[in-house]
């Protein structure tokens, strides 16, 4: 991390403690911050939830989480138990008003104990819907009232389920505490790799140049997932790829990928470049649905000799549901950087890998000279590798040795396993950080989802009324409907077939 000050002391809440999240992901974080010393002087955890724990058995639980999901190598044990003695828990309804005046004076209690201000952020790791609710209680006493100390409350998505509600949790939110107090994660914004794309745009001369239609042939963006829905039937049937993944995480990197140089790293500036980019997104209009997007579903396969169940056959997902694991949206940006120039965007489950990369299509040479390999496909293209195998490519092409002058197109690439042993920090570790500090850069502002919602709306819509609209079936294991390669304009062009192997593409790719 850039900047290595410590934040002030505070007392971080989180409803849902007994939950996966808190175990897998934001305890272990927390830890990693304590092993480089970036947690507060005086900090203190409270878990809360339903499941009745004894501050001893909760500190066991997270111990044992640490040793489990920490990504520190030998985590010092010495020092989890240190940690982990800053770890309490308090039983609670979360729906009960009094429950919060106890945890009010239980928090104070501990903030005197520590010697601490009445700093308080709040981590709703819960169901969704419980999000109004407990900002309401936390306002009914004061608890979001500012005055002896901050008071953050950070939020996961899903944030709302459509424009309609996205909106109404937003103004509910707000009439109880204000939009700087609020943090939504979009965990993609913490990952190192999404933040390298400005980087990598606006520190480097080079590529500005070139980064506008006058250059790019076209954009594509991937983030696919070898997994299945796991034990989450239950929360995806009624989500889908389009509201699980593209609405936030892969609208986000369009965003970074298509917005202006921001005038400071400041967080509103930044957010604001991303909001106009969104802003500008030509609508796909509820007609144009059956032309720009590409639905699908997995069934069951065989996968390394393994069987996998076909979607409707995971658990709590409906026998006949009509919910995409796949989906891919060709649309255009309305702006004189980027008019004209298609982008393309595909997630997906149970495709034959895990990754998550940008491609740049530059354009080809007004004028070929030389016979190529590739024949007829664009020559240069920047990959920016977001996981694994984190790096950036650029392909291009090259003499061949020998006589005549045949052109091969060959790799350049930088991989961040090369920056020896700086170790990537994860997503929650940086976004925790950032919570810590009042930095809101990464997090998702009110009017970014709004406007995200709005253009994922029409095909919500046209999906939902129009039943003719086809939802196609792809084996488990591979890249998705093959249609989905229509949506791509240009004379036998296809979506990259990324390998895990940043260097390496085809369908066919090592195991
Ligand atoms: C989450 C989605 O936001 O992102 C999951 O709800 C998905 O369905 C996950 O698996 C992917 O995250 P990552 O970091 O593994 O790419």
């Amino acid at each position: 991390m850039n900047v290595m000050e410590k934040p002030d002391n505070l007392i971080l809440v989180i409803f849902g403690a007994s939950g996966d999240l808190t175990s897998r992901k934001l305890i272990p974080a927390l830890f990693s911050l304590k092993v480089q010393k970036l947690l507060p002087d005086k900090f203190a955890v409270i878990g809360c939830g339903r499941t009745e724990y004894s501050d001893e058995n909760f500190r066991n639980k997270m111990k044992e989480s640490i040793l489990s999901f920490s990504e520190e190598k030998n985590p010092d044990k010495v020092l989890i138990d240190e940690f982990t003695r800053t770890l309490h828990y308090f039983p609670i309804d979360s729906s009960n008003e009094s429950d919060y005046k106890k945890l009010k004076e239980k928090l104070y209690e501990i903030a005197k104990e520590l010697d601490s201000p009445a700093n308080f952020i709040f981590y709703m790791a819960t169901p969704p819907s419980m999000y109004s609710g407990i900002a309401e209680n936390l306002h009914a006493v004061q608890l979001a009232d500012q005055q002896e100390g901050f008071r953050r409350l950070i939020i996961e998505k899903p944030f709302g389920y459509d424009l309609v509600s996205g909106r109404e949790l937003n103004r509910k939110l707000h009439e109880l505490i204000t939009e700087d107090q609020i943090y939504r994660i979009d965990h993609y914004l913490g990952k190192e790799t999404v933040q390298n794309v400005l980087v990598t745009r606006f520190a480097n001369g080079i590529f500005e140049p070139l980064w506008n239609r006058n250059y790019i042939h076209r954009v594509e963006i991937t983030s696919a997932e070898s997994i299945g829905v796991e034990e989450r039937g239950g929360y995806y049937d009624s989500s889908g790829a389009l509201r699980d993944m593209v609405q936030n995480h892969l609208l986000q990197m369009v965003g970074l990928t298509a917005m202006e140089p921001p005038s400071s790293l400041e967080s509103n500036s930044i957010r604001n470049e991303v909001l106009k980019v969104l802003q500008s997104l030509q609508p796909v209009s509820e007609e144009d649905v059956a032309k720009k997007v590409i639905r699908g579903q997995y069934t069951g396969s065989t996968i390394r000799g393994v069987c996998v169940p076909g979607y409707r056959y995971e658990n709590d997902v409906a026998k006949d549901s009509r919910t995409e694991t796949y989906v891919a949206i060709k649309f255009f940006i309305n702006n004189w950087r980027w008019g004209g120039v298609p982008f393309y965007i595909r997630t997906g489950k149970r495709l034959p890998t895990r990754v998550t990369e940008i491609v740049i299509h530059f354009k080809k040479t007004p004028h070929h000279l030389f016979q190529r390999e590739s024949g007829n496909l664009t020559s240069n293209q920047l990959i920016i590798r977001i996981q694994p195998d984190e790096g950036i490519l650029m392909k291009f092409d090259m003499k061949e040795p020998g006589a005549g002058f045949n052109v091969k197109n060959v790799n350049m690439d930088f991989h961040y396993t090369d920056l020896a042993d700086i170790r990537v920090p994860s997503a929650y570790e940086r976004l925790l950080y950032d919570v810590m500090t009042g930095d809101s850069t990464l997090f998702s502002r009110d009017d970014v989802v709004e406007t995200a919602w709005k253009f994922v709306e029409p095909i919500q819509k046209a999906w939902a009324n129009k039943p003719e609209l086809k939802i196609y079936g792809y084996p488990a294991g591979t890249w998705g409907p093959s249609v989905s390669n229509d949506l791509i304009e240009g004379c036998g062009l296809t979506w990259r077939y990324p390998c895990k192997n940043l260097s390496d593409d085809g369908l066919y790719c090592e195991l």
